[in-house]
């Protein structure tokens, strides 16, 4: 039945029927202009959580809630642009070495980065602990930075999908954040917006990812990519763990640190696995007639040469960022206060709640207890062990920083059962789960 009322549009999809793609457009746009309550939208986010959407349902809300604001036009700079997301992570500092290192190969890289959410952190805050570094560009910048670097990162711009802004709004308040075809909505209107040619997206999976469950996680890559298929734009996903924090640094500076590191051919073994799986998919999308596995190759041989950190301290001196603290890390300003977090049984590491070690690092001062919080950026964590690693009594487990005894009291706490000792040893971890394209 045709009435144009969008209660009867909340009944169809609470019966599990399909809307219609020109249904969907409608919603959208009409919520967006103010012309449907929130308490009729929550209802029907609350039916999409229920019933789900098709392939086709999905792309079209995906569609109107891109087209719901201003779309960036990258055709002006030259050669495949190739985009990557993550959905979140704890220690997650790898766009701060893949996008120089794809960078450093010929793929130009425009990215428009967030800030922290929830328990995981954001490139942006990251990027923004290095003194002088703006993520404010103009376009006309943004667009000089990519065409002579190869590389810029940027906050998003204030217009971008405006309708899943408000509708992300909604859903933290009405229960519906966690349903996938929501998820995977609102993070491909913000790709598809940002103009880039092609998308890799870096789905995390585990105890420290928003979707924890991996055939979850896995249905999520799935959707998305079937929604840059459906968009026409070209999407693989790749699955990684987030069953531990990525490296060892958790918060701003120190993961700054970790990365420069990471960046000069050093690093934990982890996180560079990861940037050069990563690597090698953007690449394999950005160059013609290039596989997955000679991707890897020419990342890792771009990153041993010293390239990719080149291209890392260009793109911080473009965006006005003091480059004397890359070149020379023992600059940046440390935490007044530390804690030893000690273990205190023998065996070996076999589980970790990657979450709670992301809340301790928001309680140190490295996350946002609320929008108008200021970050400390030297606040964070440092693991001394990782999942797989033979402990005794006593040993170091991580390294807490922050200005506060009282916060460290707080975050030791809460740090207290973010790990499990048994007897006996763990499987290695997989990085790479598994790609889907
Ligand atoms: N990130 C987003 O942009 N949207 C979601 O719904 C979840 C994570």
């Amino acid at each position: 039945m045709q009435t144009g009322r969008f209660v009867d549009l909340i009944h169809k999809k609470k019966e599990g029927k399909p809307l219609e793609r020109q249904e969907i457009r409608n919603m959208v746009s009409r919520y967006a202009a103010g012309e449907i309550p929130d308490y009729q939208m929550s209802a029907m986010l609350m039916a999409i959580c229920f019933q789900g959407m098709d392939d086709e349902e999905l792309t079209a809300l995906t569609l109107a809630m891109r087209d719901s604001g201003d779309t960036a036009d990258l055709s002006g700079i030259p050669g495949i642009k190739v985009d990557k997301h993550s959905t979140g992570g704890v220690g997650d500092k790898t766009t701060l070495i893949v996008g120089p290192l794809v960078a450093a190969c010929g793929v130009p890289v425009a990215k428009m980065s967030g800030r922290g959410l929830g328990f995981t952190g954001g490139t942006l805050d990251k990027l923004e602990s290095i003194p002088g570094f703006r993520i404010d560009l103009t376009e006309e910048e943004f667009f000089r930075a990519v065409r002579s670097a190869g590389i810029s990162v940027i906050g998003q711009t204030r217009n971008l999908a405006p309708a899943d802004k408000k509708l992300y709004a909604l859903r933290d308040v009405t229960g519906t954040v966690e349903s996938i075809p929501l998820i995977a909505s609102s993070i491909m209107s913000k790709k598809l917006a940002a103009g880039s040619d092609k998308i890799l997206l870096d789905v995390t999976t585990g105890s420290g990812a928003f979707i924890k469950d991996l055939e979850q996680s896995r249905e999520l890559a799935r959707r998305m990519v079937a929604i840059g298929k459906g968009a026409g734009r070209e999407t693989a996903a790749m699955l990684t763990s987030m069953e531990e924090p990525l490296g060892n640094a958790v918060g701003n500076t120190l993961e700054v640190i970790e990365a420069i590191e990471t960046l000069r051919a050093g690093g934990p073994e982890d996180l560079r696995e990861v940037c050069l799986a990563l690597a090698g998919m953007m690449l394999s999308l950005g160059k013609e007639g290039i596989s997955y596995e000679e991707g890897r190759k020419l990342a890792e041989e771009t990153l041993d040469s010293g390239a990719a950190y080149r291209k890392f301290v260009e793109m911080v001196e473009g965006q006005g960022g003091d480059s004397a603290y890359i070149e020379d890390p023992d600059m940046f300003q440390r935490a007044a206060c530390k804690r030893e977090l000690t273990v205190r049984e023998e065996g070996y590491i076999s589980r970790m709640d990657t979450e709670r070690i992301g809340i301790a690092a928001g309680i140190l001062g490295a996350g946002r207890e609320t929008k108008e919080s200021v970050i400390d950026y030297s606040a964070g964590i440092i693991m001394k062990k990782k999942i797989g690693d033979r402990v005794r009594c006593g040993d170091v487990m991580a390294v807490l920083y922050s200005s506060s005894e009282e916060k460290l009291e707080r975050a030791e706490q809460c740090m207290q059962n973010s790990y499990t000792v048994s007897d006996l040893r763990p499987e290695p971890l997989k990085l790479v789960v598994d790609i889907i394209r």
